[in-house]
């Protein structure tokens, strides 16, 4: 009894000993890294700094790596005290272990690694994790805009830009004022009937009015700026009244043309056939008969004949 008490207490000595020490190495013999910013945005042609900021190590001269995780391929960014591949003459190392990328370009966003080995610790490796996003400014967009509509009819305008990141929003102009996204809130849009789509650039005029036309521009835009195009003229015309009157007399003189010829056609034709109708009628009813009738008495007499 008294031996396994003594050996409990002893155990429980020795864990709590144990627990002690391993906080105590844990904080002092450990390499411990933590960054201002995990989420990392940028302008395409900015510098950038990723934050690689050791919080604890032991080792005087500890081994730094950052690697670039791109489509899930890992490269080196920074190996052996050197800046490499694609940032080689963009980037530089500083203190602790940050990375200043000098002038970013689109090809920057990715994953970055810090990895920082230190043999001399307890726990002698630590890594952290930075995504960096590079925001493009949109290129000049593609502006179509028709030249000239007709009153009454449907027309659609597009803007479209591939270059800018996150991409572009959509703003369109007439004669430099902008169009809000719902003509109903302006008076001077009211009553436009059409419907903006700012993610794809479209502007779509359900029924055009004479009010629609003028000088259109469109202009895309991000968090990294914007472009626009040139602006280009729609003309809204009136549907052509001579021309469609016009368009009717000529229909209504080639129908009478096409009447007069059918009638005097037809009437050609009738009358022919008419003659001929008569002239098949009579001579076969004029011959039936006869025959007939010959045919009926030659039957009595050979019946009347025959009878005697
Ligand atoms: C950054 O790079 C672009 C394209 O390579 C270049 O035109 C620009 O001058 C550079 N900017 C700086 C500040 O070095
Ligand atoms: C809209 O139409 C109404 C009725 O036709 C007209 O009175 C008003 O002036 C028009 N507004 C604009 C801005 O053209």
């Amino acid at each position: 009894m008294e031996i396994s008490a003594f050996k409990m207490a002893r155990g429980r000595r020795t864990r709590f000993m144990l627990l002690l020490c391993s906080l105590w190495c844990i904080s002092t013999f450990a390499v411990i890294l933590r960054t201002t910013d995990k989420d990392v945005w940028v302008n395409e042609f900015e510098p950038i700094e990723l934050t690689c900021l050791i919080e604890s190590i032991s080792t005087n001269n500890p081994r730094i790596e950052w690697k670039k995780i791109k489509d899930g391929v890992p490269s080196y960014v920074y190996f052996q005290n050197k800046i490499s591949g694609d940032l080689e003459h963009r980037a530089v190392l500083k203190e602790p272990a940050n990375l200043l990328i000098l002038n970013s370009s689109r090809s920057d966003s990715a994953l970055y690694r810090c990895e920082v080995a230190a043999i001399d610790d307890h726990k002698p490796f630590d890594e952290i994790l930075i995504s960096l996003s590079v925001r493009v400014k949109p290129v000049a967009p593609r502006c179509n805009v028709p030249e000239s509509v007709t009153v009454g009819s449907t027309t659609e305008l597009r803007c479209m830009e591939n270059e800018g990141f996150p991409p572009s929003q959509y703003q369109w102009f007439r004669n430099n004022e902008e169009l809000p996204e719902e003509p109903k809130t302006s008076n001077r849009f009211f009553n436009s009937s059409y419907i903006m789509n700012t993610d794809t650039g479209s502007l779509k005029f359900r029924t055009v009015i004479k009010e629609d036309a003028g000088e259109y521009h469109c202009q895309a835009r991000n968090e990294a700026g914007y472009s626009k195009c040139d602006p280009k003229l729609m003309d809204v015309y009136d549907p052509d009244i001579v021309g469609i009157a016009l368009k009717v007399l000529a229909g209504v003189v080639a129908l009478i043309f096409v009447t007069v010829g059918l009638c005097q056609a037809q009437k050609n034709g009738y009358c022919s056939c008419k003659d001929h109708r008569e002239n098949n009628y009579k001579v076969p009813q004029h011959n039936n008969t006869m025959d007939y009738v010959s045919a009926d008495e030659g039957h009595f007499r050979h019946k009347s004949s025959f009878i005697i």
